[in-house]
């Protein structure tokens, strides 16, 4: 089924739930994925290079978890443990369009992958921004691409004021970030788009369809225990890396508060691209809080079946979204694995 916000389409609202049942792809999706490598970017590269249903024509790298120059180390050594061809890789933004940098190395680990240390890479960095690697891989091609981001959207939001006439060449930008009911970062802003709200705000009212992957799912595709503990044992390099990376112990300093990571994070956003059928999604307004108030960062998700109230209409910027709200977690979890570690992964 179609669902409101086909490109090209005026933007309406619906007046109640609209669900949204994308197709599950029958060829294989070209996508240039922008990461901040990353306990979960790194699963989430892991399955998208193996997965036949992607084909990932670039990546950029943005700091977020970890510095840039960190997260382009660890998206490379990634790229050498699970033997990837040559992917162009750039690295991006050095912070934030407004905000300071505030990586996340209490839950990623100094340097973003947690315990794991893998041997140096002698993969290279394209010698370009990531915003011209954007550039460059839209101009080229003949097919819409759609734009996975994990991270903050510090990338995209410079790429949407720099090049506007590309835009029309993004499929769909399929962003891990938001919430449309708990936070982490703050007790309502999820960290992606609280490191760098403006950007988020700017890459969400810039019109490209949007499908949300945010906390509503991503906290809930948990790896059981056993299997974690498993993979840790294994001597085969990357279920034990995949192990490490899963059981890693995020511990806060400040407040002690300590947990292990545990959840296959953003890789459930390609899951979600390629394996559809295993959510459910509805379509609703989203506009990022950009204020320096309470909810600042948040994604106001306006579930209400109507249009108007008190404050008024709701203007241009708020974008309708196809939002993740369910997920089938054992059958993602089995898609995960069987396409990272089992037979059919192009070991
Ligand atoms: C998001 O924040 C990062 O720490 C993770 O990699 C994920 O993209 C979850 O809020
Ligand atoms: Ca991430």
């Amino acid at each position: 089924m179609e669902p409101p916000h086909t490109k090209g389409q005026p933007v309406s609202y619906q007046a109640a739930v609209t669900p949204y049942a994308p197709e599950t792809p029958s060829e294989p999706v070209p996508v240039i994925l922008d990461v901040d490598t990353g306990i979960d970017d790194a699963m989430a590269i892991m399955f998208a290079v193996r997965h036949p249903l992607v084909d990932v024509q670039a990546i950029t790298c943005v700091a977020g978890n970890a510095s840039v120059d960190q997260v382009v180390r660890n998206t490379q050594q990634i790229l050498d443990l699970i033997g990837a061809p040559e992917i162009p890789v750039a690295a991006g933004a050095l912070r934030p369009l407004v905000e300071v940098p505030r990586h996340a190395s209490w839950v990623h680990g100094e340097t973003g992958l947690g315990t794991v240390d893998l041997p140096p890479t002698q993969r290279t960095p394209e010698p370009v921004h990531a915003v011209e690697l954007l550039r460059r891989t839209l101009a080229a091609t003949d097919r819409p691409i759609t734009l996975v981001t994990l991270a903050p959207m510090t990338n995209l939001a410079l790429f949407v004021r720099t090049y506007p006439d590309l835009l029309e060449r993004i499929e769909r930008i399929v962003f891990m970030g938001g919430s449309a009911s708990i936070g982490n970062a703050t007790a309502v802003a999820e960290f992606n788009v609280w490191h760098d709200p403006e950007a988020a705000h700017i890459v969400l009212s810039s019109g490209v369809p949007l499908t949300m992957y945010g906390l509503d799912v991503f906290n809930r595709v948990v790896v059981p225990a056993e299997r974690r503990a498993a993979l840790k044992a294994s001597a085969d390099p990357i279920e034990h890396t995949l192990g490490a990376l899963l059981g890693h112990v995020a511990v806060d300093p400040d407040s002690g508060h300590s947990f292990e990571y545990q959840v296959i994070g953003d890789a459930g956003a390609v899951c979600a691209l390629v394996a559809p059928d295993l959510f459910t999604f509805e379509v609703w307004p989203v506009q990022v809080d950009i204020s320096q108030g309470l909810a600042r960062g948040a994604t106001v998700v306006d579930r209400r079946p109507y249009d108007g109230g008190e404050g008024g209409e709701r203007d241009s910027e708020w974008r309708p979204s196809a939002i993740a709200l369910q997920v089938q977690v054992p059958a993602v979890l089995d898609l995960f694995f069987d396409t990272v570690t089992g037979p059919a992964a192009n070991r």
